[in-house]
């Protein structure tokens, strides 16, 4: 590993800035950053992100990215230089959240951009109102990121996720936090 601070993005998928999701990416946050990195956070619910039209055209080898010129334009270069991603999705429907799978459906034209695109060391946080965790839907989200990453070749470090259902009732869940902050800690580290 070089002494380059690792850069870590967290992309917010809940429409909830003060919720369970938000809280748990807060402090993984504050342990990556006491650990010296450098983090980011986009609210992508507040941004204008369309979905993917599969017009193909990212795939071109002459392509220069994706056509759809909306707020993605300004987090493809902040996916390209971060060294990890954390995804914080809530279950919405037994499945991460639309806003969330907007953002991966488009991450699509990333498969252009430079050699490895998709070495990242990833991070997962999720919250759903169940008791449980399967009955709930977060194994889904579980799964589709699990195939999605390993398809593009990326690293999965962890996920954290736990069941909570009003905005910031997960800050009574103390082992959930320190998990969360265990992965922050290791992001940057990696
Ligand atoms: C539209 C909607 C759909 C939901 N669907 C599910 C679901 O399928 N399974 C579940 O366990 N919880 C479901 N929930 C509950 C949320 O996952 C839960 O409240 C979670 O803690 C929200 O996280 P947040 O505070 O980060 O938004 C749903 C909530 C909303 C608003």
């Amino acid at each position: 590993m070089s002494n380059e601070p690792r850069k870590v993005l967290i992309l917010q998928g809940s429409p909830r800035k003060n919720g369970n999701t938000a809280l748990l990416a807060s402090r993984l946050a504050e342990s990556a950053r006491l650990t010296g990195a450098q983090v980011e956070s986009l609210y992508i619910h507040g941004m204008d992100i369309k979905p993917c039209q599969a017009c193909w055209k990212c795939q071109d080898p002459a392509a220069k990215g994706c056509v759809i010129q909306d707020d993605m334009q300004q987090v493809f270069p902040k996916l390209i230089e971060a060294d990890a991603w954390v995804i914080a999705t809530p279950v919405h429907w037994f499945n991460m959240t639309a806003q969330t799978k907007l953002w991966m459906d488009r991450c699509f034209a990333l498969a252009r951009y430079g050699k490895r695109p998709f070495k990242k060391n990833i991070g997962i946080l999720i919250a759903f109102g169940d008791s449980d965790a399967f009955r709930s839907g977060a194994v889904n989200a579980i799964r589709c990121f699990q195939d999605s990453f390993n398809y593009v070749g990326a690293t999965i470090a962890g996920i954290v996720y736990a069941s909570a259902t009003k905005a910031g009732e997960i800050g009574e869940n103390a082992e959930v936090l320190a998990e969360a902050e265990r992965l922050g800690k290791k992001l940057a580290e990696m």
